[in-house]
Protein backbone atom coordinates (compact mmCIF):
# COMPACT_ATOMS: atom_id res chain seq x y z
CA UNK A 1 0.00 0.00 0.00
CA UNK A 2 1.53 3.51 -0.81
CA UNK A 3 1.90 6.81 1.82
CA UNK A 4 -1.06 8.24 -0.31
CA UNK A 5 -3.42 5.25 0.14
CA UNK A 6 -2.48 4.94 4.00
CA UNK A 7 -2.97 8.89 4.53
CA UNK A 8 -6.48 8.98 2.54
CA UNK A 9 -7.31 5.82 4.70
CA UNK A 10 -6.18 7.58 7.78
CA UNK A 11 -8.01 11.04 6.72
CA UNK A 12 -10.63 9.13 5.91
CA UNK A 13 -10.93 7.07 9.82
CA UNK A 14 -10.27 10.33 10.96
CA UNK A 15 -13.14 12.05 9.48
CA UNK A 16 -15.44 9.03 10.30
CA UNK A 17 -14.00 9.93 14.10
CA UNK A 18 -15.35 13.73 13.56
CA UNK A 19 -18.76 12.72 12.00
CA UNK A 20 -19.37 9.45 14.56
CA UNK A 21 -18.48 12.54 17.72
CA UNK A 22 -22.10 12.07 18.24
CA UNK A 23 -21.81 8.20 19.28
CA UNK A 24 -18.52 8.49 20.56
CA UNK A 25 -19.74 7.01 23.31
CA UNK A 26 -20.07 3.57 21.41
CA UNK A 27 -16.88 4.38 18.95
CA UNK A 28 -14.78 3.88 22.19
CA UNK A 29 -16.42 0.29 22.64
CA UNK A 30 -13.79 -2.34 20.93
CA UNK A 31 -17.19 -3.97 19.64
CA UNK A 32 -20.64 -4.16 19.77
CA UNK A 33 -22.36 -7.80 19.80
CA UNK A 34 -24.68 -8.60 17.25
CA UNK A 35 -27.35 -9.43 19.41
CA UNK A 36 -27.23 -5.85 20.81
CA UNK A 37 -26.84 -4.30 17.11
CA UNK A 38 -29.72 -6.61 15.68
CA UNK A 39 -32.03 -4.89 18.71
CA UNK A 40 -33.57 -1.35 18.35
CA UNK A 41 -36.04 0.25 20.38
CA UNK A 42 -37.48 3.59 20.55
CA UNK A 43 -36.72 5.12 23.17
CA UNK A 44 -37.73 8.18 25.13
CA UNK A 45 -36.21 11.51 25.90
CA UNK A 46 -36.50 13.77 29.46
CA UNK A 47 -35.44 17.53 28.84
CA UNK A 48 -35.58 18.90 32.29
CA UNK A 49 -35.07 22.55 32.68
CA UNK A 50 -31.67 23.26 30.47
CA UNK A 51 -30.02 26.65 30.16
CA UNK A 52 -27.35 27.34 28.07
CA UNK A 53 -25.28 30.38 27.18
CA UNK A 54 -22.65 31.53 25.21
CA UNK A 55 -20.65 34.64 26.08
CA UNK A 56 -23.05 35.60 28.96
CA UNK A 57 -26.02 35.32 26.06
CA UNK A 58 -28.49 33.00 26.94
CA UNK A 59 -29.20 30.53 24.27
CA UNK A 60 -31.34 27.92 25.96
CA UNK A 61 -33.59 29.09 28.51
CA UNK A 62 -34.75 26.82 31.06
CA UNK A 63 -35.90 24.02 28.23
CA UNK A 64 -38.82 21.25 29.23
CA UNK A 65 -39.64 18.97 27.23
CA UNK A 66 -40.83 15.16 26.92
CA UNK A 67 -40.47 13.20 24.18
CA UNK A 68 -42.13 10.09 24.29
CA UNK A 69 -40.69 6.22 23.10
CA UNK A 70 -41.33 5.85 19.64
CA UNK A 71 -42.17 9.21 18.54
CA UNK A 72 -41.27 11.74 15.07
CA UNK A 73 -41.17 15.02 17.43
CA UNK A 74 -40.09 17.87 15.55
CA UNK A 75 -38.23 21.16 17.14
CA UNK A 76 -39.53 24.87 14.90
CA UNK A 77 -38.91 28.21 15.06
CA UNK A 78 -37.35 30.64 13.32
CA UNK A 79 -33.74 30.98 12.84
CA UNK A 80 -31.27 31.36 15.64
CA UNK A 81 -33.86 30.50 18.26
CA UNK A 82 -31.71 27.76 19.53
CA UNK A 83 -33.04 24.23 17.85
CA UNK A 84 -29.51 23.33 16.82
CA UNK A 85 -27.54 23.92 20.27
CA UNK A 86 -30.78 21.89 21.97
CA UNK A 87 -30.56 18.79 19.43
CA UNK A 88 -26.44 19.03 19.89
CA UNK A 89 -26.76 18.30 23.53
CA UNK A 90 -29.21 15.54 22.79
CA UNK A 91 -26.86 14.51 20.97
CA UNK A 92 -24.01 14.99 23.69
CA UNK A 93 -22.42 17.70 21.74
CA UNK A 94 -22.50 20.38 24.08
CA UNK A 95 -22.77 20.79 27.71
CA UNK A 96 -25.50 22.23 29.80
CA UNK A 97 -25.12 24.86 31.95
CA UNK A 98 -27.81 23.43 34.10
CA UNK A 99 -30.67 21.40 33.98
CA UNK A 100 -30.44 17.57 32.66
CA UNK A 101 -30.99 15.20 30.27
CA UNK A 102 -32.75 11.67 30.79
CA UNK A 103 -32.46 9.46 27.67
CA UNK A 104 -33.98 6.03 28.01
CA UNK A 105 -34.64 7.13 31.88
CA UNK A 106 -30.81 7.36 32.38
CA UNK A 107 -29.02 10.69 32.81
CA UNK A 108 -26.97 12.29 30.33
CA UNK A 109 -23.21 11.96 31.57
CA UNK A 110 -21.61 15.20 30.31
CA UNK A 111 -18.53 14.77 31.95
CA UNK A 112 -15.43 14.69 29.08
CA UNK A 113 -13.38 11.61 29.43
CA UNK A 114 -16.30 9.56 31.68
CA UNK A 115 -16.91 6.82 29.74
CA UNK A 116 -20.28 5.08 30.76
CA UNK A 117 -21.93 2.02 29.49
CA UNK A 118 -24.36 3.41 27.38
CA UNK A 119 -27.51 0.71 26.65
CA UNK A 120 -28.73 2.80 23.27
CA UNK A 121 -27.24 3.97 19.92
CA UNK A 122 -28.04 6.98 18.57
CA UNK A 123 -26.98 8.73 15.00
CA UNK A 124 -27.24 12.00 13.26
CA UNK A 125 -27.88 13.30 9.98
CA UNK A 126 -26.50 16.25 9.12
CA UNK A 127 -27.57 19.23 7.33
CA UNK A 128 -25.01 18.51 4.58
CA UNK A 129 -25.22 14.55 4.52
CA UNK A 130 -21.55 14.57 4.92
CA UNK A 131 -20.49 11.39 3.12
CA UNK A 132 -17.02 10.35 1.59
CA UNK A 133 -17.14 11.11 -1.61
CA UNK A 134 -14.28 8.97 -2.45
CA UNK A 135 -16.82 6.38 -1.53
CA UNK A 136 -19.43 4.56 -3.22
CA UNK A 137 -23.21 4.74 -2.06
CA UNK A 138 -22.59 0.94 -0.72
CA UNK A 139 -19.46 1.81 1.20
CA UNK A 140 -21.03 4.85 3.07
CA UNK A 141 -23.76 3.17 4.07
CA UNK A 142 -21.44 -0.10 4.98
CA UNK A 143 -18.41 1.96 7.34
CA UNK A 144 -19.91 1.76 10.65
CA UNK A 145 -20.30 -1.76 10.16
CA UNK A 146 -16.86 -2.82 8.76
CA UNK A 147 -15.13 -0.15 11.71
CA UNK A 148 -16.84 -1.99 14.74
CA UNK A 149 -16.64 -5.60 13.02
CA UNK A 150 -20.14 -6.25 14.18
CA UNK A 151 -20.72 -8.86 11.28
CA UNK A 152 -19.63 -10.98 8.63
CA UNK A 153 -18.71 -9.29 5.70
CA UNK A 154 -22.38 -11.27 3.57
CA UNK A 155 -24.46 -9.89 6.07
CA UNK A 156 -22.92 -6.33 5.95
CA UNK A 157 -24.16 -6.23 2.10
CA UNK A 158 -27.32 -7.83 3.21
CA UNK A 159 -28.07 -4.66 5.71
CA UNK A 160 -26.75 -2.17 2.92
CA UNK A 161 -29.13 -3.70 0.54
CA UNK A 162 -32.43 -3.60 3.01
CA UNK A 163 -31.45 -0.07 4.23
CA UNK A 164 -31.38 1.21 0.75
CA UNK A 165 -34.23 -0.15 0.08
CA UNK A 166 -35.84 1.35 3.36
CA UNK A 167 -34.66 5.15 1.77
CA UNK A 168 -36.07 3.76 -1.98
CA UNK A 169 -33.12 3.54 -3.44
CA UNK A 170 -32.66 -0.38 -3.80
CA UNK A 171 -30.00 -1.30 -6.17
CA UNK A 172 -27.56 1.58 -5.85
CA UNK A 173 -24.72 0.31 -3.91
CA UNK A 174 -22.01 1.24 -6.38
CA UNK A 175 -23.02 4.55 -7.37
CA UNK A 176 -20.22 7.24 -6.76
CA UNK A 177 -21.55 9.99 -4.35
CA UNK A 178 -20.58 12.33 -7.04
CA UNK A 179 -23.77 11.14 -9.59
CA UNK A 180 -26.21 11.91 -6.67
CA UNK A 181 -28.34 14.16 -6.57
CA UNK A 182 -29.28 16.65 -3.47
CA UNK A 183 -32.42 14.07 -2.57
CA UNK A 184 -30.35 11.17 -2.71
CA UNK A 185 -27.79 12.22 -0.77
CA UNK A 186 -30.06 13.10 1.90
CA UNK A 187 -31.26 9.52 1.25
CA UNK A 188 -27.91 7.90 1.48
CA UNK A 189 -27.32 9.64 4.58
CA UNK A 190 -30.38 8.62 6.33
CA UNK A 191 -29.29 4.91 5.21
CA UNK A 192 -26.26 5.22 6.71
CA UNK A 193 -27.57 6.38 10.00
CA UNK A 194 -29.96 3.48 9.89
CA UNK A 195 -27.05 1.06 9.22
CA UNK A 196 -25.69 1.10 12.93
CA UNK A 197 -30.00 0.06 13.71
CA UNK A 198 -30.11 2.90 16.08
CA UNK A 199 -32.99 3.62 18.85
CA UNK A 200 -32.61 7.09 18.52
CA UNK A 201 -31.81 9.05 15.07
CA UNK A 202 -31.54 13.40 14.90
CA UNK A 203 -32.04 15.24 11.97
CA UNK A 204 -30.83 18.84 11.65
CA UNK A 205 -32.65 20.57 9.21
CA UNK A 206 -33.21 17.45 6.68
CA UNK A 207 -34.61 19.75 4.07
CA UNK A 208 -32.40 22.34 3.36
CA UNK A 209 -31.48 22.68 0.23
CA UNK A 210 -34.64 20.72 -1.22
CA UNK A 211 -36.73 21.32 -3.85
CA UNK A 212 -41.01 20.58 -2.96
CA UNK A 213 -40.78 17.30 -4.75
CA UNK A 214 -37.92 16.00 -2.81
CA UNK A 215 -38.93 17.67 0.36
CA UNK A 216 -42.39 15.59 0.14
CA UNK A 217 -39.99 11.92 -0.84
CA UNK A 218 -38.45 12.75 1.95
CA UNK A 219 -41.08 13.30 4.11
CA UNK A 220 -42.59 9.85 2.58
CA UNK A 221 -39.11 8.30 3.96
CA UNK A 222 -38.85 9.45 7.16
CA UNK A 223 -42.43 8.53 7.85
CA UNK A 224 -42.44 4.76 6.17
CA UNK A 225 -39.44 4.10 8.26
CA UNK A 226 -41.78 4.63 11.78
CA UNK A 227 -43.63 1.70 10.47
CA UNK A 228 -40.51 -1.13 9.75
CA UNK A 229 -37.81 0.25 12.08
CA UNK A 230 -38.20 0.63 16.07
CA UNK A 231 -37.18 3.97 17.23
CA UNK A 232 -37.18 7.58 18.21
CA UNK A 233 -36.73 10.58 15.74
CA UNK A 234 -36.32 13.96 16.02
CA UNK A 235 -36.14 16.15 13.89
CA UNK A 236 -35.00 20.17 13.91
CA UNK A 237 -36.55 21.89 11.07
CA UNK A 238 -38.07 25.77 9.68
CA UNK A 239 -39.87 24.04 7.29
CA UNK A 240 -43.18 24.18 9.21
CA UNK A 241 -45.05 21.78 6.35
CA UNK A 242 -42.32 19.33 6.35
CA UNK A 243 -42.72 18.67 10.39
CA UNK A 244 -46.22 19.54 10.61
CA UNK A 245 -47.07 16.80 7.51
CA UNK A 246 -44.70 13.71 9.35
CA UNK A 247 -44.74 14.50 12.62
CA UNK A 248 -46.48 12.94 16.16
CA UNK A 249 -46.16 15.70 18.16
CA UNK A 250 -43.99 19.52 17.68
CA UNK A 251 -42.59 21.80 19.90
CA UNK A 252 -41.90 25.49 18.41
CA UNK A 253 -38.92 27.37 20.37
CA UNK A 254 -38.88 31.17 20.09
CA UNK A 255 -36.03 33.14 21.98
CA UNK A 256 -34.34 29.88 23.55
CA UNK A 257 -37.93 28.96 25.04
CA UNK A 258 -40.44 26.74 24.04
CA UNK A 259 -43.53 28.12 23.41
CA UNK A 260 -45.81 25.96 22.45
CA UNK A 261 -45.96 21.80 21.96
CA UNK A 262 -48.83 19.64 20.40
CA UNK A 263 -50.25 17.10 17.94
CA UNK A 264 -49.97 19.06 14.40
CA UNK A 265 -53.38 19.49 14.63
CA UNK A 266 -53.03 21.44 18.38
CA UNK A 267 -50.10 23.36 16.71
CA UNK A 268 -52.33 25.01 13.84
CA UNK A 269 -55.47 25.69 15.78
CA UNK A 270 -52.80 27.25 18.68
CA UNK A 271 -53.75 30.71 20.13
CA UNK A 272 -50.50 31.82 20.77
CA UNK A 273 -49.60 34.82 18.64
CA UNK A 274 -46.18 33.79 17.73
CA UNK A 275 -47.19 30.54 16.73
CA UNK A 276 -50.25 32.23 14.69
CA UNK A 277 -47.62 34.19 13.04
CA UNK A 278 -45.09 31.99 12.33
CA UNK A 279 -47.72 29.92 10.71
CA UNK A 280 -48.89 32.52 8.54
CA UNK A 281 -45.70 33.85 7.16
CA UNK A 282 -44.30 29.83 6.40
CA UNK A 283 -47.16 27.72 5.42
CA UNK A 284 -49.76 30.59 4.31
CA UNK A 285 -53.52 29.67 3.83
CA UNK A 286 -53.28 27.26 6.85
CA UNK A 287 -54.32 29.58 8.72
CA UNK A 288 -57.01 30.97 6.53
CA UNK A 289 -58.38 27.11 5.98
CA UNK A 290 -59.18 27.16 9.80
N1 LIG B 1 -20.82 27.43 19.74
C1 LIG B 1 -21.46 28.61 19.82
N2 LIG B 1 -20.85 29.69 20.33
C2 LIG B 1 -21.49 30.87 20.44
N3 LIG B 1 -22.78 31.06 20.05
C3 LIG B 1 -23.42 30.01 19.53
C4 LIG B 1 -22.80 28.73 19.38
N4 LIG B 1 -23.70 27.87 18.84
C5 LIG B 1 -24.83 28.58 18.65
N5 LIG B 1 -24.66 29.86 19.06
C6 LIG B 1 -25.68 30.91 19.03
O1 LIG B 1 -26.87 30.38 19.57
C7 LIG B 1 -28.01 30.92 18.91
C8 LIG B 1 -28.91 29.77 18.46
O2 LIG B 1 -28.22 29.04 17.45
P1 LIG B 1 -28.84 27.76 16.74
O3 LIG B 1 -27.83 27.27 15.79
O4 LIG B 1 -29.34 26.82 17.76
O5 LIG B 1 -30.09 28.38 15.96
P2 LIG B 1 -31.18 27.60 15.10
O6 LIG B 1 -32.50 27.79 15.76
O7 LIG B 1 -30.73 26.22 14.86
O8 LIG B 1 -31.16 28.46 13.75
P3 LIG B 1 -31.22 27.98 12.21
O9 LIG B 1 -32.68 27.73 11.92
O10 LIG B 1 -30.72 29.18 11.46
O11 LIG B 1 -30.36 26.77 12.04
C9 LIG B 1 -27.49 31.77 17.77
O12 LIG B 1 -27.51 33.11 18.19
C10 LIG B 1 -26.06 31.32 17.61
O13 LIG B 1 -25.23 32.35 17.15
MG1 LIG C 1 -30.02 25.18 13.16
Amino acid sequence: MSDKTVNKGQQKVSFFRRLTHSFSQMTVETSISREAYETSRGIGIQIKNLCKSFNGQPVLKNISLEIKPGEIFSIIGASGTGKSVLLRHLAKLLKPDSGEILIDNENINFEPGVIVEQKYRYSMVFQTSALFNSLTVGENIGLWLREKDVLPERRIRRVIRDKLRLVGLEGRESMPIADLSGGMKKRVAIARSLAMNPDLIFYDEPTAELDPVTTDELARVINNLKDKVNLTTIIVSHDLNFALYLSDRVAMMHGGEIIEVGTPDEIKKSANPIVRRFLYTTTKGIQGKR
